[in-house]
């Protein structure tokens, strides 16, 4: 049980709890929410020690193991499954005694406590797991994305993004009785994230995790933890039963009520205009659907009090941009471009709302990069519309900020190097008035990037973004780190902005609320999507399908091109036929039954003198013979373990002959 009261917490001269009182069971799957630097990413300091309460009692079972996703980009020669694996702690710690202890008989070979150890050391690592360590960790890699030749690549072959994806499954591979998770979907994409709320269903322990993904959220919690004005408050059920009943106590007060009447009126204008304008149906109504659940969590914006808007953008050229003939992907160095996309023939319009799908990998990032000319095209032609203003978000692009310089230094820097061409007024006092209108006050606009929280610092880029007047916006997963509010607020003005939009985002709400029409990057191409995001995660799960089936196929039709092959007999022959057939099968059989025979009875041996073994090792003994004991009996284990691999293959073997 973990426990808070009046628990007070400060970072700076910030007070981030002020006398909170919660207490979560074993076992509860906790979604953490708030806005962004409300002192979620705090609370986990606090949980997992780094931090210590200002004030009040904190207590945590102490024999909990924690798991928690490593914050830092791991820069390591290491194969990714090997980093995988180093996740598990408790097998890590093992295997650094077990060397510990073998050096020390090494020097002592006598000392019978060593002795004593070294066989302890070695049953430990194999209780810890040690045996199916490497599957395990695979199967991680694998559900978070990766393809199977990737597995033993370093880790520092692999972009930022796909790392921290590392992070994650080194997190998940640890044994706990604790979870933290903090933001774990920002690195993911759709279908990583769908295996990923699979796998928390499944997970045992206690889960605290910190997401502003609602469909997440719903999926993998029960509890819900609120922290607003340094308070926190739990709420029995997941993150859609807490709105309800956020809203609810929302509705009670008055004031806030009239508030959230105009934010409705505001939106049944959009519900109106996108009811007459959507030409397909289909795609109309899920939006209408979209606008309607903004409709019922207009409560909470209310309360965020926080809204901004993309400014007209001057003149839009139509097309904005045409794409011809093109291949887009990598440059290698002393090699072959590596394509990802060929025969691209695309055109975007003005006012075109475009969702670009694709499953992980495919080249989404690929396509836009190349539009914001962040690489060239390898063939064809890019034509840019005249007067094309690209207004490019990435997650990547966290890294422009600069730790050290404050927003109003940010904004200065940005406004100079515009130069003429900024369209807005760029003194210190209206940059100022400008950061404010992005909820960025009087202190903060003073506070040096590097201390801001992950949604503060998103929300600076989007500011900074914004502040150039862009007529194309292309967004690689800008809803990352932004907090619920924020991500209405952007939804709101995404919806308002006149200009062109492309979209790529796992955030299934705004897609949904955004998009009019969708593009799907795969197998190499280009193409429309026709449907909604419902048939998206069907066709998702198809395609997953589909590549198993493949997989099958290849196998079967390998099998079918190694076995001699079957000519049609006739009829009359075919019981003869037969007859020969299952003569050949059963003398086939007959060395597998054989061996299978001889496996069994070497482990049962093997099981009788490690059964003997162990029970020597209870007895004091001399320490040379302890340790010989020790060294046979994983020397046992080894082969018990190749025994029955062995006669896991062979009794395939023979199933296979029987069907
Ligand atoms: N070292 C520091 N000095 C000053 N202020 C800090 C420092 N560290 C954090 N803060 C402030 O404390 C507040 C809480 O930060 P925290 O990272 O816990 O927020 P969060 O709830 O996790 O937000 P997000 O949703 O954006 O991740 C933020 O306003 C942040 O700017
Ligand atoms: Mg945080």
């Amino acid at each position: 049980m973990i426990t808070l009261k009046n628990v007070i917490l400060r970072r700076s001269a910030k007070v981030l709890l002020d006398g909170a009182t919660v207490t979560l069971n074993p076992g509860e799957k906790v979604g953490l929410v708030g806005r962004n630097g409300a002192g979620k990413s705090t609370l986990f300091a606090l949980l997992n020690g780094t931090l210590h309460e200002d004030g009040g009692d904190f207590s945590i079972p102490k024999q909990w193991r924690m798991a928690q996703v490593a914050q830092n980009m791991p820069e390591t020669e290491e194969s990714a499954t090997d980093f995988v694996v180093g996740g598990d702690t408790r097998l890590t710690e093992l295997r650094e005694q077990l060397a510990a202890i073998e050096a020390a008989y090494a020097e002592n070979p006598d000392d019978a406590d060593i002795g004593m150890e070294l066989a302890h050391a070695y049953t430990d690592l194999a209780d810890a797991g040690e045996h199916d360590a490497v599957p395990r960790a695979q199967a991680l890699i694998l559900g978070l994305g990766f393809k199977t030749h990737e597995l033993d690549a370093p880790v520092n072959s692999f972009s930022g993004g796909w790392r921290m994806r590392l992070q994650l499954a080194r997190a998940l591979m640890c044994p706990s009785d604790l979870l933290l998770l903090d933001e774990p979907t920002n690195h993911l994409d759709l279908d990583a994230l769908v295996w990923l709320e699979a796998w928390l269903q499944k997970y045992p322990g206690t889960m605290i995790v910190i997401s502003h993904d609602r469909e997440f959220l719903d999926a993998v919690t029960d509890v819900t933890l609120h922290i607003a004005n340094a308070q926190l408050t739990r709420y029995g059920g997941n993150y859609s039963k807490f709105e309800d009943m956020r809203a609810l106590q929302m509705e009670q007060q008055q004031q806030a009520f009239a508030k959230q009447q105009e934010k409705i009126a505001h939106l049944q204008k959009f519900i109106d205009r996108f009811k007459a304008k959507a030409s397909k149906a289909k795609q109309a109504q899920s939006r209408v659907k979209a606008l309607e659940r903004m409709e019922r969590v207009a409560p909470l914006l209310a309360e965020a009090d926080f809204s901004f808007e993309f400014k007209e953008p001057g003149n839009i050229p139509n097309p904005m941009l045409s794409i011809s003939n093109a291949s887009f992907g990598y440059v290698v160095e002393d090699a072959e471009p590596k394509t990802i996309l060929r025969g691209v023939n695309r055109s975007v319009l003005a006012g075109q709302r475009i969702g670009i799908l694709g499953a992980n990998g495919q080249g989404k990032s690929t396509l836009v990069k190349t539009i914001a000319r962040e690489m060239g095209a390898l063939a064809g032609q890019v034509t840019e519309g005249k007067g094309l203003n690209i207004g490019y978000f990435a997650q990547q692009e966290l890294d422009v900020l600069h730790p050290g310089s404050n927003p109003l230094e940010h904004m200065v820097r940005l406004a100079r190097e515009l130069g003429g061409n900024a369209r807005e007024p760029s003194g210190e006092q209206a940059l100022r008035g400008y950061l404010g209108s992005f909820n960025f006050s009087g202190d903060m606009v003073k506070q040096p990037v590097g201390t801001m929280s992950g949604g503060e610092k998103a929300r600076l880029v989007l500011a900074m973004m914004v502040w150039q007047r862009p007529n194309l916006l292309l967004l690689d997963e800008p809803t990352n780190h932004l907090d619920l509010a924020t991500r209405e607020a952007l939804a709101v003005a995404l919806n308002e902005f006149e200009g062109t939009l492309m979209l790529v985002s796992h955030d299934r709400a705004l897609l949904r609320s955004v998009c009019d029409e969708f593009w799907l990057v795969g197998r190499g191409v280009v193409g429309d999507f026709e449907g909604d995001l419902d048939d998206y995660q069907r066709y998702l799960l198809d395609e997953s399908k589909r590549l198993r089936e493949e997989a099958k196929v290849a196998v079967r039709e390998a099998e079918a091109a190694a076995a001699p092959a079957a000519a049609a007999t006739p009829a009359p022959q075919q019981r003869k036929q037969d007859a020969q057939d299952r003569q050949q099968r059963s003398d086939q059989a007959k060395p597998i039954k054989r061996e299978i025979a001889q496996i069994d009875e070497r482990l049962a041996k093997a099981a009788t003198e490690r059964a003997e073994l162990e029970a020597r090792l209870a007895q004091p003994l001399p320490a040379g013979e302890i340790a010989e004991a020790g060294k046979r009996l994983k020397a046992l284990n080894d082969e018990i373990g190749r025994l029955e691999e062995r006669w896991l293959a062979l009794s395939d073997q023979l199933e296979a002959l029987a069907a």
